[in-house]
């Protein structure tokens, strides 16, 4: 007997099942929406790599400044009485930052396990092949999954004290409730002493966190249309993505910087038997990146349970990893 290769029959994995429910979901709101953490597949991992060497995106300079350039004063809070740990990364990516750390506590002996755990099973296999070659006596267990799954994984592995990372202000892709009950949850994983170190993108001038997000050369856009591609590619959907403009924007007051794909006419978009009616100019909320203030960091840290041990910025100031006890 043949097994089936494509999803057409029951054997379609949770992963695209929960995709698809998501999607589905998201653009029967009012307002539409889709989340941006289904950005990464292929494609968008690459056309991610390309914005983070964009002159304007300056997030991943900024926090590679940090574990560049304070590589020890990160290492020096995060050892504690030469006690063994797991460095747990959430989002891990391809751990261009957290490499020099990753190095830095190899060099000096340091005994940890290291645990990049991520959505995208694509950029794990790159990180790994990197990492080994970069960092040959490192032991490491990539983890593929949804980040709380993946945390309780690490859990029945092993029993270390745990440093979790959650870098390049991968917590700004949450609202305000969101982030406040990640934290709370992420609390609940964890034991009394165990560190989180959070990347957090400062408020800074209007403009320039703009810029970041409207590239002239439309990066951005395609980052954000690659997600209707996707969708017509892996949900059997007809979104003619040439009828669909990114559109971005800032607000100063509250640190939300938005993205949305609006409409250009009115039009009709089939995702397998469903069927969805857009306005001309309907805009659909796709990413928020928000951005923080010093006494919003505090805040968070405090209502969801940590104590914050210290904060290391970039020499601009932009940017802020903190460093939380539980
Ligand atoms: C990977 C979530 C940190 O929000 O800055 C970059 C993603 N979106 N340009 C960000 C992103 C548009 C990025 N994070």
């Amino acid at each position: 007997m043949n097994l089936p290769l494509s999803t057409e029959f029951h054997t379609e994995n949770s992963a695209i099942s929960d995709f698809r429910t998501e999607v589905l979901k998201g653009l029967n709101s009012h307002p539409k929406k889709l989340s941006s953490k289904y950005f990464y597949d292929k494609t968008g991992d690459q056309i991610f790599q390309k914005i983070m060497q964009m002159p304007e995106y300056y997030l991943t300079k900024c926090e590679l400044d940090i574990f560049q350039n304070k590589t020890k004063e990160i290492a020096d809070n995060i050892i504690i009485n030469n006690s063994p740990f797991d460095l747990i990364e959430l989002g891990a990516g391809d751990a261009m930052k957290s490499s020099f750390l990753i190095e830095y506590l190899v060099q000096n002996g340091v005994e940890f396990n290291y645990m990049p755990i991520d959505i995208s099973g694509n950029i794990l296999s790159v990180l790994n092949d990197k990492l080994s070659q970069k960092v040959p006596d490192l032991s490491i267990i990539p983890l593929e999954g949804e980040y709380f799954d993946m945390l309780n994984k690490a859990t029945e592995i092993s029993t270390r004290r745990k440093v979790v990372l959650f870098l390049g202000g991968n917590i700004g892709n949450m609202d305000k409730e969101e982030s406040s009950h990640f934290c709370r949850e992420l609390r609940r994983k964890l034991n009394p002493g165990d560190l989180v170190l959070m990347g957090f993108d400062l408020m800074k001038h209007p403009q320039i966190i703009l810029d970041a997000y409207n590239d002239d050369a439309g990066i951005t856009a395609q980052f954000n249309l690659n997600l209707l591609v996707r969708i017509n590619r892996e949900l059997e959907a007809d979104f003619d993505v040439l009828q669909f403009q990114h559109y971005q924007t800032y607000d100063p007051l509250t640190g939300a910087c938005k993205s949305y794909l609006v409409s250009m006419t009115e039009q009709k978009v089939h995702i397998g038997n469903n069927e969805f009616a857009f306005e001309e100019n309907e805009a659909i909320d796709m990413e928020v990146s928000q951005k923080f203030s010093p006494s919003d960091i505090d805040k968070l840290a405090k209502e969801s349970g940590y104590y914050v041990l210290k904060e290391i910025r970039d020499s601009k100031n932009w940017f802020v990893d903190s460093i939380w006890q539980v």
